[in-house]
């Protein structure tokens, strides 16, 4: 039996590669991926090569670029939001993962696929569902729901008895669990678990705190393209670049932070806490551009289909007909979403400044507090809100005359 892990080099992953070695007596094959998690790849390269994977089993890639023209703009076209504050950090990275694991099983001519992930969480079920779209014969192995590794200490004999290397600050329980890429840090989890209990400092990772954060505001002006970023400051760069450079800019200025208790698909709540400086920026910036360039009825619309859009992304539902169909409604509204934005960052908060564009549907002739020379003729108005009164005038005499009874 032929699998394919998805393997970090840490040392639960690590355990998980060895334990197929032994208990399920698999070849495995690693998928080790650079999504900007900062974390450097040859190391995982030479632990997967001291655990005996042959070079052609190590399968080592930046998956960067994809990961934010693919995925992360895609959603950001829509402004989507999990129960109104979380930007979806880890549920966007996902499919992605569980597309190349498919890709490598297919190409290997594997069975199965293996995660590290829990069975109490999001991310075994975004994981296995992106796989079965892919390939319905697919099998997943998911170690933490099979094996009697229950324990820390458990886990660390294990460790111990296969010679797999223990970082020194890992024999002592984590103090939280962290999953981090390009988009955001999160961290749940142990010291996270008490929602009562304020979130320790040392939890941030990518951001200063606001009352560190530079005295002096910056301006930062973000060049958008049918609704995806494709410059800062008057610099065209690439969609990876354009995340890392926004993430540096949050990050100095203590914006994105977000202390949450959310509702998982399997049906707990959990507490995280989440870091997503750039994205942050980007939300803002994208708002400020569709202010001007987006019809109210179109804007409407894909606002109003948004909370959905954005569970079906959390609940795992990427490689979906549904999600591919609001997509479709989504992309296609953003035709004209093309423009430059101002925004202004200073301690923590991020605001539109200004904004100006091509397309623009902003028209200062009918709007203008001054002389609009007939663009707009006010006594319109007055059919305008008495046809609308109508119905709201019948309702008032119908219930006036029934409470008079
Ligand atoms: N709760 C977040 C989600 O479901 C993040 C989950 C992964 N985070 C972690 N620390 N393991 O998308
Ligand atoms: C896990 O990593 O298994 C827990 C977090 C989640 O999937 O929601």
């Amino acid at each position: 039996k032929k699998v394919v892990l998805a393997y970090s080099g840490g040392l639960d992953t690590s355990i998980i590669l060895k334990w197929l070695q032994t208990e399920y007596g698999c070849e495995v094959i690693t998928y080790t991926a650079d999504l900007g998690q900062g974390e450097e790849l040859e190391p995982a390269r030479r632990k997967a090569e001291m655990m005996g994977i042959k070079p052609e089993n190590i399968h080592i890639l930046d998956a960067r670029e994809e990961f934010v023209r693919d995925y992360v703009f895609p959603m950001f076209r829509a402004n989507a939001l999990y129960e109104g504050l979380y930007l979806l950090g880890t549920s966007i990275a996902r499919p992605l993962i569980s597309k190349h694991l498919v890709q490598i099983a297919q190409e290997h001519g594997a069975d199965a696929i293996a995660h590290g992930a829990t069975g109490k969480g999001n991310d075994q079920v975004r994981f296995e569902l992106a796989a079965y779209a892919l390939d319905p014969a697919i099998q997943v192995i998911a170690p933490w729901r099979e094996w009697d590794l229950s324990s820390r200490t458990k886990l660390l004999e294990f460790a111990e008895k296969h010679q797999i290397p223990i970082a020194k600050d890992k024999r002592g329980e984590a103090p939280f669990s962290v999953d981090a890429n390009l988009l955001h840090t999160s961290s749940e989890g142990k010291v996270l678990e008490d929602p009562a209990d304020e979130a320790p400092d040392y939890v941030y990772q990518r951001t200063v705190s606001p009352e560190d954060a530079p005295e002096t505001p910056e301006m930062v002006e973000v060049e958008f393209e049918r609704g995806d970023a494709v410059a800062i400051n008057g610099e065209r760069m690439s969609p990876a670049t354009i995340l890392t450079k926004l993430n540096e800019l949050g990050g100095k200025h203590g914006i994105g932070r977000l202390d949450l208790v959310e509702n998982r698909f399997v049906g707990m709540k959990s507490r995280g806490v989440y870091e997503t400086p750039g994205g942050t920026l980007l939300l803002e910036a994208h708002r400020g551009i569709e202010q001007i360039t987006l019809d109210a009825g179109a804007g409407h619309l894909k606002d109003s289909i948004m909370p959905r859009y954005a569970e079906l992304i959390y609940n795992g539902f990427w490689f979906s007909p549904e999600r591919e169909m609001l997509q479709a409604l989504i992309d296609k509204s953003q035709e004209h979403v093309t423009g430059t934005v101002r925004i202004k960052l200073y301690k923590g908060s991020v605001r539109t400044v200004a904004r100006w564009s091509e397309h623009s549907l902003y028209s200062e002739a009918h709007v203008t507090f001054e002389d609009d020379a007939g663009a707009y003729d006010q006594k319109d108005a007055a059919g305008f809100i008495h046809l609308n009164a109508l119905r709201l005038k019948l309702l008032a005499t119908r219930n006036a005359r029934v409470a008079g009874k």
